[in-house]
Order: C-alpha cells, then sequence, then structure tokens
C-alpha cells in the first residue's frame, strides 16, 4: 500500500488486483502533476485513461465523468475510492460514446498507444465544444516524438508544462479539427483468410501477434465449450469456429474495445449463437467445470509494468473452469518459463509445437 499526498490530504491508493510486496506503485509522477494542473475549470471533469483511479481519488471533490476501457481499471477505481471511504460524484463509463453530461474540461493520462489518444482526441473535437481545455499529463519517458505534432493538429493553444520529476503536461483547447484516422483498423489475416476490424485500444490491432501466429498454427480439433482467455481482436476464436462446427466460444476480455472488436469480427465467420463475448477481469464470477477446452495468449505487461500475475490468474481461472477431463492450451514467450507454471497447477504439461521464441503448451485438468 503506498500513499499520496494531494493538496494537503493523504490517499491510499494499490494497484489491481494487490499484490503483496508489491513495489509497483498506482500512480506515477505524471498523475501527481495533473493533480496539480491549476488551468481546469469549474464544471464536470472528463477523465481519460486513469489506470487505477488515483485521478479519481485526488479529484473526489468535483464532479466526474472518468472513462476507461479497461474492466481491471474500473475494479481498481471502486478498490481505491473504498480504501479512501470518497463517494464522489463520479459516473464511470467503459466508452466515450456513452458519455451524456456537459462537460467543462477533459484531463488525459497519455495511453500507451497514439491510436488511442488520436482516436479520444477526434472524439472530444467532434463532441465538445471549441474552446473546451484539455490537460494531457505524460512522463517524459513515455511521450513519442510525434507527440507535438498530433496535439497541434488536434488542439489549439497548445502549451507544455515545466517538466517535474520527469513528467511534463501539455495543455490545449479543443478546435473541432479530427485527424481522418478510421474508428476501425481492418487489415486482411491470412491465416484465418478473413479481414479483422481493431478498434483503437485493442491489443494486435495492427499486425496479427507472433505467439497468436504459432498458436494458430496449432489449435486443437474441438466441441462444446471454448473459452478464448484474453481474446484481443478475436482471431483466436475465429479460426476455432471456422473448423470446429461443433465447439462454441466464449471469448473474454477485460478491454472494452477487444470486447467490441472480437463482436465485429466472429459475426463474420458463425452465427451469434454459437458465441459470447465477455468483458472481465480474466474469468471471475464464471462457474467451475464447464469448459471443455481453454485457449490463453496471456499478456505479461500491466501497463507498462512488466508481470506474471495476470498470467497466473489466468491459469488459475483455467483450471478452476475447466471440466474434468478439459484442457488448457496456451502460447508464451519461451523465457517466460510459463511450463513451471502450468506444472505446479496442473501437475504437469506437454509442449505441442516450438519455434525459436515461442512455445505451445497444453496441460489437462485431472
Ligand atoms: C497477448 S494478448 C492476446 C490477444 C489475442 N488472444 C491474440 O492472441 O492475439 C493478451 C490479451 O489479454 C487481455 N487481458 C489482459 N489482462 C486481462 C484480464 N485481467 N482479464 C482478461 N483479459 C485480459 C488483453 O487486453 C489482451 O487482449
Amino acid at each position: 500500500m503506498s500513499q499520496l499526498t494531494v493538496n494537503g490530504t493523504e490517499l491510499r491508493l494499490e494497484r489491481f488486483p494487490p499484490q503483496p510486496q508489491d513495489s509497483l506503485q498506482a500512480w506515477d509522477a505524471a498523475d501527481e502533476l495533473l493533480l496539480g494542473a491549476h488551468q481546469l475549470p469549474e464544471g464536470t471533469l472528463l477523465v481519460l485513461n486513469d489506470h487505477f483511479g488515483a485521478l479519481a481519488c485526488g479529484l473526489a471533490d468535483r464532479s466526474l465523468c472518468w472513462v476507461n476501457d479497461s474492466f481491471v481499471a474500473h475494479q481498481a477505481l471502486e478498490q481505491n475510492l473504498e480504501l479512501n471511504q470518497l463517494e464522489p460524484d463520479l459516473q464511470a463509463l467503459k466508452m466515450l460514446d456513452e458519455v451524456d453530461t456537459p462537460i467543462a474540461g477533459v484531463m488525459i493520462k497519455l495511453p500507451r498507444s497514439l491510436r488511442l489518444l488520436t482516436a479520444q482526441l477526434d472524439w472530444l473535437n467532434a463532441h465538445l465544444p471549441e474552446g473546451t481545455p484539455v490537460v494531457i499529463g505524460a512522463r517524459q519517458k513515455d511521450m513519442p516524438s510525434s507527440l507535438p505534432d498530433l496535439t497541434r493538429q488536434l488542439l489549439d493553444e497548445v502549451s507544455p508544462s515545466r517538466a517535474v520529476k520527469k513528467a511534463r503536461l501539455v495543455y490545449g483547447q479543443l478546435c473541432g479539427r479530427v485527424s481522418g484516422q478510421p474508428t476501425l483498423l481492418d487489415w486482411f489475416c491470412e491465416p484465418v483468410d478473413e479481414t479483422i476490424s481493431n478498434y483503437p485500444n485493442v491489443y494486435g490491432a495492427k499486425a496479427l501477434d507472433i505467439g497468436a501466429r504459432l498458436l494458430l498454427a496449432h489449435l486443437p480439433k474441438a466441441k462444446g465449450q471454448v473459452v478464448d482467455l484474453g481474446c484481443g481482436n478475436g482471431v483466436l476464436s475465429m479460426a476455432m469456429l471456422q473448423a470446429n462446427p461443433d465447439a462454441e466460444m466464449v471469448a473474454v476480455d477485460e478491454s472494452w474495445d477487444a470486447v467490441r472488436s472480437t463482436n465485429l469480427n466472429l459475426a463474420k465467420v458463425a452465427d451469434s449463437d454459437r458465441f459470447e463475448v465477455v468483458w472481465n477481469d480474466c474469468l471471475s464470477g464464471m462457474d467451475g467445470g464447464q469448459a471443455d477446452w481453454v485457449l490463453c495468449n496471456p499478456p505479461f505487461h500491466q501497463q507498462q509494468a512488466v508481470t506474471d500475475h495476470i498470467a497466473w490468474q489466468m491459469f488459475r481461472d483455467a483450471k478452476r473452469v475447466l471440466k474434468k477431463g478439459g484442457r488448457l492450451r496456451i502460447v508464451g514467450n519461451r523465457h517466460l518459463g510459463y511450463h513451471i507454471k502450468l506444472t505446479r497447477l496442473f501437475g504437469g504439461c506437454t509442449t505441442i509445437a516450438s519455434n525459436a521464441k515461442f512455445v505451445v503448451l497444453e496441460a489437462q485438468k485431472r
């Protein structure tokens, strides 16, 4: 647990899920700068990309409209508001299209993907009045060299702050201009012989992940319920639906952009009664003992931090949700040593395929 002091008030903030002995903080120097930003107007503030709710907690005396496509970020927000016994006037939404209140100003924590920032600024310019103040905060090391051009293109009166603790703010105002970037990025994916559509924040939006490529070449023959855990744009589910007429997919991701991309993509290859796409943190709340297969290409980052806790959570949830005799098939970078985790959880695992970088492993629930 760590403490952040905002205007003399101490906030207790944790990442989500809380990790024992976690040395990683739930905020960074850019959040601190954003919380001290003095050019914010009265009225409802729209807060974007606040991963663990540090900005919402620090601004709890304001009316807030808080938008994040991450299910885990919504859980972190709830956790940290509760830890600090805060009950702000706050609407938590999963996408900008749900915003239905007048917005006086916008606070943006720079997202990892510039495509997402561009989409967000485009939405703001198309839906909010010109002149609405915007402040973007980021650590200098996270600021790409193209950021000044992008902000000048999509904002007026752009002015960067001085750097504090190696973070910086960029102030500007909405200008009504848009970038022309399409909402969906479409590309042809040869292993599924289909065009894949990608909303801005989906993983693998620009190209097929190389781990996914290996798993696509080694998918099981399956029938019954198959879970695609961390489905991204749904490419693994597409291939399973195409090759297995007696399989039904449950595709799960914590990113709303992944969920809506997967819904679009699966509709291209199967009737809607053969798949369900769920916005969730791993398989939380899903009944145990129901799945015949779980497929998984786990992430090894949470925001900027390299971590294996999500893979652990995914493997544990997979074991719980599988029927007795059901199987988990995963792909991972060799150096991540997933065979050790699977052996500890399932009592063994088999190598299905490998190349210089990746390995496909399978474990069975006994
Ligand atoms: C390496 S990508 C794999 C995407 C896709 N299955 C593929 O193979 O291209 C991992 C996915 O896990 C999702 N993810 C990360 N944390 C998650 C969580 N706690 N619960 C559910 N999905 C999560 C990410 O949003 C991302 O789409």
